[in-house]
This record gives structure tokens, C-alpha cells and sequence, in this order.
């Protein structure tokens, strides 16, 4: 397309360089951002966007094609007033231009109904399988019990195996339904702590566990400390971190496995059910093979797993965890480029 059709379309579109700069803009941009042509030539493109630094940041590997299509739901301004827009980078091929940035308008109403949609629903099911985990609990320690009754009556050795196989499944077991109920709880042990505290202690355990990961901190120092529940919000970002992890030691074929955890501050991020000013954005990303594309709408959906050992229970408690300190867990994938983040609300302590 020249740059004449993209003047006819009715959505709004950028043409960037390489540097991320906007080397033309539509007709419909001018409306959108209601500035005029001349201004929105020669910015960089993430500053039409509030200065987002999480932006900032994925914009020149989205500009070369390393997300596919990026696409990002965001907030920006528009003459004093606050629009939701919903943001996709297209990289370009063989065009004079390095990638597009078509620009939507959304109603804010509908997108944060999408979120909280989405938030209702998990934690119904939650709901429901909790209770299913309660009606399995007791039943399972009769038959725990009985077995081992039976292994104290029994002498015959061969026999002693089997009811062996029936304690371990039934605490095997046991163990799964505990995970299921633990995050009842609602209230938060609350204090105040540096992000990082958390990024280092994810590190050194999955450093300990997977030794032949590389893994590399990025992190800014100048994110201030957070407020919340040191522990849940730490089991999350193991819980994220260890899928990438195991996503790669099941891959032999990558040669130089590796994660990276990078922290950045975020400006008006949609979260499940309003949007924040100013958030913590912890991303892990690595270079495995990506979420099967069969799991990738339901992944944060309890016991949804694409592993034969999985529980499927490490993203729905991830979700849960940092939805409880009022943010949210997202996620793009790509063979070889994966990032999850984890968006946590910044409010004035
Ligand atoms: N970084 C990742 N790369 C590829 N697949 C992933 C990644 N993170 C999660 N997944 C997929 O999501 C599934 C669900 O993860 P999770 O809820 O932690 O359950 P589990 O780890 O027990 O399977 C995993 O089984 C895996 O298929
Ligand atoms: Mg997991």
C-alpha cells in the first residue's frame, strides 16, 4: 500500500522507522490523537502513548517482528480526556517502512467488562472446584487410613506393596487438593518490600533447580517498593518463572535456553477491573517454544496443563495471587519469544 490508501482508511495508522518514529501518519491518526500531521511525524511512537516504558521497551522487538503482532490495550490522552485504545504493531516486509501501528478506539466500559468478565468467571470455577476439593479431602483420609490399618494387620511383604501404592496416591492426591483450597484466604499478609527481594529469591531457585538455564536479571532500580503479600506474590512469580523453566527443559532442541526477568515501571495499564497510573511490570520471557496454541485461552483456568506431569494449577494461583493485590497476569507467545508479565498497581503508599 502507498501512502495514499492509508490516508482512506478509517482506522487510525502509524508508519514507523526503525528507530520506532512515526514516519507518516493517517488522516485518522491526526482525529485520534487530535494533533496535527506535522506534530505526530518524527516522535517516537510510545510517546503518543503516555510514555508507557513497558511499551517502550517491547516496541523494537515487536518492530522486528520477534512478537508476531503485537497487540496491547492501553490508555492514552486525547486532549485532557483519557481514551482506551487497543494497540497492534505490525512489523512490515520489504516496505519502505520498518512496521504499522493500527489504532483503535475501544469503549473503556467494554473492555474493562471483558476483564472482569474473565475475573467472574475464574473465580467461579474456583469456587466450584474448592468445593469439590473439600468433598474429596475426607473421604480420602478414611482411605488413607483404612490402608494403613490394613498394612498394620497384614505380614505378607507382597502384599505391603500395595497398600504402599494406595497411602502415596492418596497423599499424592492430597497434596493436589491442598493446593486447591490454600488460596481461601483472603486477607493478605501485608508489608512493604522492593519488588526485586522477590526477582532474586525466584532466581536463586530456579537457578538452584535448573542449573543449565541461563537466566539473566533486568531489572530497574528505580521501581519504588511495593505493598502486599511478600508470599503470594513471590509463589507467583516462581510459578511463572518455573513453567518457563520446565518449557525449556522439555525443548532439547534450544541450544541456549534462556530466561530473562526484567522490571519496568508501567503507565496507565488496564488491569482486570480498572486501570492504574502508575504499575510495577515484572516480565519473564524466554525462548522456548511457546504456550501450546490449544491451551492459550483458557491457560489461567485451574487444571488446564500441557504437561503429562502438570497440574495446571501454577497459573490459575499466579492469576489469583496478584489479582488479590488488585492487578494481572498476561501473557504473548510466539515460538521461541514468550513473555508473561506481571502488572501490580502502584498506589501512593
Ligand atoms: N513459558 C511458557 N512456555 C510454554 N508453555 C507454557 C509457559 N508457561 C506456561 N505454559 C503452559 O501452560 C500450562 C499451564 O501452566 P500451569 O498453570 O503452571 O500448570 P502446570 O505447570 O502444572 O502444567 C503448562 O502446562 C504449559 O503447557
Ligand atoms: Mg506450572
Amino acid at each position: 500500500m502507498d501512502v495514499a490508501s492509508y490516508d482512506l482508511l478509517s482506522t487510525a495508522v502509524l508508519l514507523l522507522n526503525d528507530d520506532g518514529c512515526v514516519e507518516h501518519a493517517n488522516t485518522a491518526a491526526e482525529e485520534l490523537f487530535s494533533i496535527s500531521r506535522r506534530q505526530l511525524t518524527g516522535q517516537p511512537v510510545h510517546r503518543l502513548f503516555g510514555s508507557d516504558e513497558a511499551l517502550a521497551e517491547r516496541l523494537p522487538d515487536a518492530i522486528a517482528g520477534r512478537f508476531g503482532i503485537l497487540r496491547q490495550d492501553l490508555v492514552v490522552d486525547r486532549r485532557g480526556e483519557r481514551v482506551a485504545v487497543s494497540l497492534a504493531v505490525v512489523p512490515l516486509d520489504k516496505q519502505p517502512w520498518s512496521a504499522l501501528v493500527e489504532v483503535r478506539l475501544i469503549e473503556n466500559h467494554i473492555l474493562l467488562g471483558r476483564h472482569q468478565q474473565l475475573s467472574k468467571e475464574l473465580t467461579a470455577q474456583r469456587e466450584s472446584l474448592r468445593n469439590l476439593a473439600h468433598e474429596v479431602k475426607n473421604p480420602l483420609g478414611g482411605i488413607r487410613g483404612a490402608a494403613q490399618l490394613l498394612e498394620a494387620e497384614l505380614s505378607n511383604d507382597a502384599l505391603d506393596e500395595y497398600t504402599g501404592v494406595i497411602i502415596a496416591e492418596a497423599d499424592r492426591l492430597a497434596g493436589l487438593i491442598d493446593r486447591l483450597i490454600a488460596p481461601q484466604g483472603e486477607t493478605l499478609q501485608q508489608s512493604v518490600f522492593n519488588i526485586h527481594e522477590i526477582c532474586e529469591r525466584v532466581h536463586t531457585l530456579v537457578k538452584a533447580e535448573f542449573p543449565k538455564i541461563g537466566l539473566t536479571r533486568d531489572y530497574d532500580a528505580s521501581v519504588p517498593d511495593v505493598k502486599g503479600d511478600f508470599a503470594r506474590l513471590l509463589q507467583a512469580l516462581l510459578n511463572i518463572t518455573r513453567n518457563a523453566a520446565q518449557a525449556l527443559n522439555e525443548t532439547p532442541s534450544i541450544e541456549t535456553p534462556r530466561i530473562t526477568v526484567r522490571t519496568r515501571i508501567g503507565r496507565q495499564l488496564l488491569l482486570a477491573t480498572h486501570q492504574a497510573k502508575l504499575a510495577i511490570v515484572v516480565s519473564v520471557l524466554d525462548n522456548g517454544p511457546g504456550v501450546p496454541a490449544g491451551l492459550r485461552d483458557k491457560l489461567f483456568h485451574p487444571l488446564v496443563t500441557g504437561r503429562a506431569s502438570g497440574t495446571g494449577l501454577g497459573l490459575s494461583l499466579a492469576q489469583e495471587f496478584v489479582q488479590q493485590h488488585g492487578g494481572i497476569v498476561e501473557f504473548d507467545t510466539l515460538a521461541g519469544q514468550t513473555e508473561f508479565r506481571v502488572i501490580l498497581p502502584l498506589e501512593p503508599l
